[in-house]
């Protein structure tokens, strides 16, 4: 079937106008794609994770794109317009936020922190204030107030299902799209967009694992899985 969108990591098919198929692929890429390779598994791993935390916070009063799962790495969603913006959500300093202020990564913040990036390869995704997404319009400010209580309601939900799976969640990224007036939660949740420690080793079981070269990155995804899936 024609393509709709391809992406670093899926590919969107157009199904009616109302929906989409995401297809998840093992491409992986880091540093605004000036690093590539291949993580064999990772879009089972990223689809069935994604689905899984879609309809965890779906039961807890989320609204998200998310419909249904249709395969081992697709899955049916609402079409959406997707807001340019990356909205990250932070519980301990690690990556871009620990080496911008020279601080250890693992170091804890005194509040959940929410951070804005303007969605842009080009520019490398800056990060950007609420006064600039404002003034800007990339968002209404009753708008930016829904994306910023759902992110920290999203962040607590999370951080307790990881909790009890033996994994710290670090931070995390998610985006949000707008349909008929209403925001919505889309794109993915997965060992792509989110750090996530082992709690006894404190080893990173997450996209870090490529970007760093830690080694064993296949097996860490199967594992967040695994533990996902409480198999
Ligand atoms: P950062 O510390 O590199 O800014 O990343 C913060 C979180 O966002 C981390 O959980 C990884 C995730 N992330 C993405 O999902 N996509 C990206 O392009 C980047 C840079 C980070
Ligand atoms: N996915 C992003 C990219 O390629 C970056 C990352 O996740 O580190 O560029």
């Amino acid at each position: 079937m024609e393509k709709l969108y391809e992406g670093k990591a899926k590919v969107l098919f157009p199904e009616g106008p109302d929906t989409l198929r995401v297809y998840f692929k093992d491409e992986a890429t880091a540093f605004n794609a000036q690093k590539r390779g291949l993580i064999p598994g990772k879009g089972v791993v990223n689809n069935k994770v994604s689905a899984t935390l879609f309809r965890y916070l779906e039961a807890h009063g989320v609204r998200t794109h998310f419909l249904e799962e249709l395969s081992d790495r697709e899955m049916r969603v609402l079409r959406v317009e997707i807001l340019p913006l990356e909205v990250i959500l932070r519980f301990k300093a690690a990556g871009s936020f620990a080496k911008r202020y020279g601080v250890k990564e693992g170091t804890p913040l005194r509040a959940p922190l929410v951070e804005y990036s303007l969605k842009s390869d080009p520019l490398g995704d800056p990060l950007i204030c609420p006064e600039a997404i404002l003034a800007l319009g990339l968002a209404a400010e009753e708008e930016l107030s829904q994306v910023r209580t759902t992110t920290l309601k999203v962040g607590e939900l999370l951080r307790d299902f990881f909790a009890q799976r033996g994994l710290d969640l670090i931070d995390f990224k998610l985006e949000f799209g707008k349909r008929q007036g209403e925001i919505l939660l889309a794109d993915e949740i997965s060992p792509d967009t989110m750090r996530l420690w082992d709690q006894k080793t404190g080893e990173p079981m997450d996209k870090d694992r490529f970007r760093k070269d830690l080694g064993g990155v296949e097996e860490a995804y199967q594992e967040v899985l695994r533990r996902v899936l409480r198999e």
